[in-house]
């Protein structure tokens, strides 16, 4: 059906407030105003919004049969053109002002009945939020595939002996799994997040109108339940600006940022010619124009680099949002471009350290060379503590011998018993056992702990997670 009128056609990029607004927009204030090349992509959900609300209006008896029938038909055609072909640079303010000048186009007069009842603040509030849903979707199904690379990672690392660090200094030896691990936990927290996010992302404004509600008979259930809401807005006014879910998922991907560029530092550290523990593969690694010996870690510096940004969106959205007057404002307008660009930039940055992960190898000669004796000191402790010495004691007892160590340049497993002796008393000549990465990691059976036992429940904790997402 196309109802082509040419009589009846607004011009094109005609406001859709232009019954008040005589003068015509002054040229500077065009691209201000115009937020089209931004919200553009919001074109499925504003097709789909406007289908519920033309079939919540036949319900309430506002539009016959045929006249819903007539738009639905017309909003698919309209849905076709926008997906064949780029309509970015169009005239029109916004989305919702092309999709009604291309359903003028498709079904004539009958596109000015759709926005009965509905406003552009409902409109907008209710599109956005629909992206939002999917775009939380997408997200934790690309978060879980990094949650599997490091769970792969992880079980191929048990038997490997790294350094725990504190303070980026040596403290005592962890399964390289453990390590692993340590970056899938946040994560997954990051996914309980995104849940809780999702309940607040899945609120249909829509039937608030632009402040005080809909006069006419609409079945807001219907609407929800159409399309796939958990729950619809209590209060017109809030619904219309409320953008919280914008700086939840905003903070969400902000914090899954940060996540991911401590993993990053880790990557980029422990892949250094210094510490040499691990080898990233040549598809995440670049060379250098200057140098021909280097390999950087470009893939891992990347999305270090990113997270800065991504915190800058919620600071954005949170400064915007801060001192806005109660109920709609336009500067809601800018609530988009930059949760567009989170969104964006992570999903461009999942992938890169999922296969960043799968392909980073860890390196267990170096690794065994860098591992100090020292950082058994604290087993060496635990050993005087079972034969009775209070833990105080023993500290004490053992920060003398690494200080002997040092001063005799023997490293403290080389020590002779006699030197421990000559410390403590209760040194038996069984101490020389406690010198092996084994025993000390072995001895953290606790859960959360380092031991073989505690990882692998560890993995299959994590198994369990990933199964339920
Ligand atoms: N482009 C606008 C936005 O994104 C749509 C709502 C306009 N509403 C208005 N009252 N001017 O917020």
């Amino acid at each position: 059906m196309t109802a082509h009128n040419k009589d009846s056609d607004p011009p094109k990029g005609k406001p859709l407030w232009s019954g008040r607004i005589k003068g015509s927009m002054s040229p500077e204030m065009e691209p201000l105003n115009r937020s089209l090349d931004v919200d553009i992509r919001l074109w499925p959900q504003d097709v789909q919004g406007s289908c519920s609300w033309t079939k919540a209006l036949v319900q309430a008896g506002v539009l016959t049969k045929v006249e819903g029938e007539g738009l639905v038909d017309g909003l698919n055609k309209v849905a076709e053109r926008i997906a064949a072909a780029d309509y970015s640079g169009a005239p029109d303010e916004d989305i919702h002002s092309l999709v009604e000048r291309l359903l003028h186009e498709e079904v004539g007069d009958l596109a000015g009945k759709l926005h009965t009842g509905r406003s552009r603040n409902d409109q907008v509030a209710t599109d956005f939020r629909l992206w939002g849903i999917e775009a939380t979707n997408t997200i934790k199904s690309e978060l879980r595939d990094v949650q599997a690379s490091l769970l792969e990672w992880a079980k191929g690392s048990l038997d490997i002996f790294i350094p725990g660090y504190t303070h980026l200094q040596q403290g005592q030896p962890v399964r390289a799994a453990h390590w692993v691990l340590s970056h899938f936990w946040p994560l997954e927290r990051d996914q309980q997040l995104l849940d809780a996010v999702s309940a607040h992302v899945s609120v249909l404004p829509l039937g608030s109108g632009a402040i005080a509600g809909c006069p006419f008979s609409i079945d807001r259930e219907f609407i929800r339940k159409d399309l796939g809401f958990d729950s619809i807005s209590e209060n017109s006014i809030d619904a219309v600006s409320d953008r919280d879910w914008v700086t939840e998922l905003s903070f969400a991907i902000a914090r899954i940022g940060v996540h991911l560029s401590r993993l990053s530092e880790d990557l980029v550290l422990f892949g250094s010619k210094e510490f040499g523990f691990i080898r990233l593969s040549d598809g995440f690694s670049t060379g250098s124009s200057l140098m021909p010996q280097k390999r950087n870690p470009d893939a891992a510096e990347l999305v270090r680099g990113k997270a800065g940004r991504l915190v800058g969106n919620l600071m954005a959205i949170l400064t915007i949002l801060k001192g806005l007057p109660t109920g709609y404002n336009r500067d809601l307008q800018e609530d988009k471009e930059n949760l567009f660009d989170s969104v964006d930039n992570l999903l461009m940055l999942l992938p890169a350290v999922a296969g960043t992960l799968r392909t980073a190898e860890f390196q267990v000669d170096r690794i065994e060379t860098s591992l100090d004796v020292q950082i058994l000191a604290t087993d060496l402790a635990d050993y005087l503590v079972k034969a009775g010495v209070p833990f105080r004691k023993a500290h004490e007892a053992v920060a003398t011998i690494v200080r002997i160590s040092e001063d005799k340049s023997v490293a403290i497993d080389c020590l002779e018993l006699n030197d421990f002796q000559s410390v403590h008393s209760s040194f038996e000549s069984d101490v020389m056992d406690v010198f092996s990465w084994d025993r000390s990691v072995e001895a953290r059976v606790a859960p959360g702990g380092t031991a073989l036992a505690s990882v692998q429940s560890q993995i299959q904790d994590a198994e369990a997670k990933l199964q339920d997402l």
